[in-house]
């Protein structure tokens, strides 16, 4: 390095020997993703996968087409199908079903609706907020065409590595649901499931959903952006998966969860309000419950201690920073260090937080049978715990 400020003294330099690593996740279900927003396509590969689980397209398209651009005006405006195609890893079984034969299934989205154009007046300048600084002093190189890799288009392809996942847990059940726009949080005590899907913000509480329309309205007319909160709860989670004290669930849960772009922050159960508990309130008492199981009368453990699963519902939250693509100026630099202002064009999402939904239920299901795995290989214990849907436990009842 000879220290040159110049573009092509400085940025050349670190071009020479850096390439972009870390793209898998997972250990005994490891998941490798690759593409950029406007290159021709992205993908995964989802390797480990037992054989025989069943598995189609249309199954992973479902989870797929919840995550899809364009679908209302609270999202960005690129017009994806995000139709998937399985590649590898797939055949008949003895009844003509389509199963994992164990080999590594590839999955491929094509890229139909990129327009690089609107990132030609960005391309020398720094977005507050973006990963654009630190790619390129990182790497010298910078795909700024749509964000390149930096882009959360490559979360399409965790969503349907999830698709597969899910499948990998007996019984495993993933949902998630927005539950804080900007400042507005929802009123626990009207959640429902069935209205996650009635709404554009995977929102539980009817009422929240409507006074987040008109909020996000104005965000989005004057050229902002705003935060928001996800809670994701797996139910169907077997009693012992994660491990002591390097593999615990909640580590991996976190590192999943941060592990999406503009995540700043995560929690497990009751998370940062448990600080303000005291240890009568905290501690999830037990009773003698069901043949072999015991009852807890709360979950503010989030169905995990001492890093393994409890059984209960696994629940965690997290936080997702305002889009910091926003058509308002902003003072920043430009790559030969001159100060000016960018004002981001384009398409962008005014609130990532709500797309952000099934992109977390995916990293939590691609964890979970992550460690289901793990957990056989270790033990020798084929686990699973059936949902029982007449007993359902709602986040209502926890005092999270
Ligand atoms: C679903 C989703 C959509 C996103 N869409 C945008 C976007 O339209 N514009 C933008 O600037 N950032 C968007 N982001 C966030 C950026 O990808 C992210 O902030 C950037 O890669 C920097 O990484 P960091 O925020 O994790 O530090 C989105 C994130 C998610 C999860």
């Amino acid at each position: 390095m000879t220290g040159s400020t110049l573009p092509d003294g400085r940025y050349a330099e670190k071009r020479l020997d850096k390439g972009m690593s870390h793209n898998s996740f997972g250990h005994l279900f490891r998941i490798t993703t690759w593409g950029e927003s406007h290159g021709p396509a992205i993908g995964c590969v989802v390797d480990g996968c037992p054989p025989g689980v069943p598995i189609t397209q249309a199954e992973i398209q479902t989870y797929l087409d919840k995550r899809r651009p364009g679908q209302s005006k609270y999202t960005t405006q690129r017009k994806e199908p995000d139709t998937v195609e399985i590649l590898s890893g797939v055949f008949e079984d003895e009844d003509g079903a389509l199963v994992t034969t164990g080999t590594p299934i590839a999955l491929q989205i094509s890229n139909v609706d990129a327009r690089s154009k609107d990132y030609g007046d960005i391309k020398d300048k720094f977005r507050p907020g973006h990963a654009d600084y630190t790619y390129l002093e990182k790497y010298g190189v910078r795909d700024w065409r749509g964000s390149g890799r930096a882009s959360a288009r490559e979360t399409a392809t965790r969503v349907a590595a999830g698709a597969v996942a899910r499948k990998v847990v007996p019984g495993l059940r993933v949902r998630g649901a927005l539950v804080q726009v900007g400042p507005h949080k929802i009123d626990r005590a009207n959640w429902s499931w069935d209205t996650v899907n009635e709404n554009p913000f995977f929102c539980p509480d009817p009422k929240a959903a409507e006074n987040w329309a008109e909020f996000l309205d104005e965000i989005r007319k004057s050229g902002s952006s705003t935060g928001a909160v996800i809670e994701i709860v797996a139910d169907g989670v077997p009693v012992g998966l994660g491990a002591p004290l390097y593999a615990k669930l909640d580590q991996d849960i976190a590192s999943g969860l941060m592990s999406i772009n503009a995540v700043k922050g995560v929690e497990i159960g009751a998370g940062f309000e448990s600080a303000a508990l005291s240890g009568e309130e905290n501690a999830d008492e037990m009773q003698n419950g069901p043949p072999g199981w015991p009852t807890f009368l709360s979950n503010h453990a989030g169905g995990i201690l001492g890093g393994i699963s409890t059984g209960q519902p696994v629940v965690a939250r997290f936080a997702v920073k305002p889009t910091s693509s926003i058509s308002n100026p902003r003072s920043t630099i430009d790559k030969d260090g001159n100060n000016t202002e960018v004002v981001t064009k384009g398409r962008h999402d005014p609130c990532v937080g709500i797309r952000a939904v099934p992109i977390g239920e995916a990293m939590i299901a691609i964890v979970l049978a992550d460690h289901y795995l793990r957990h056989r290989g270790q033990t020798g214990q084929d686990v699973a715990q059936d949902v029982d849907t007449n007993l359902e436990w709602l986040p209502t009842e926890s005092s999270f």
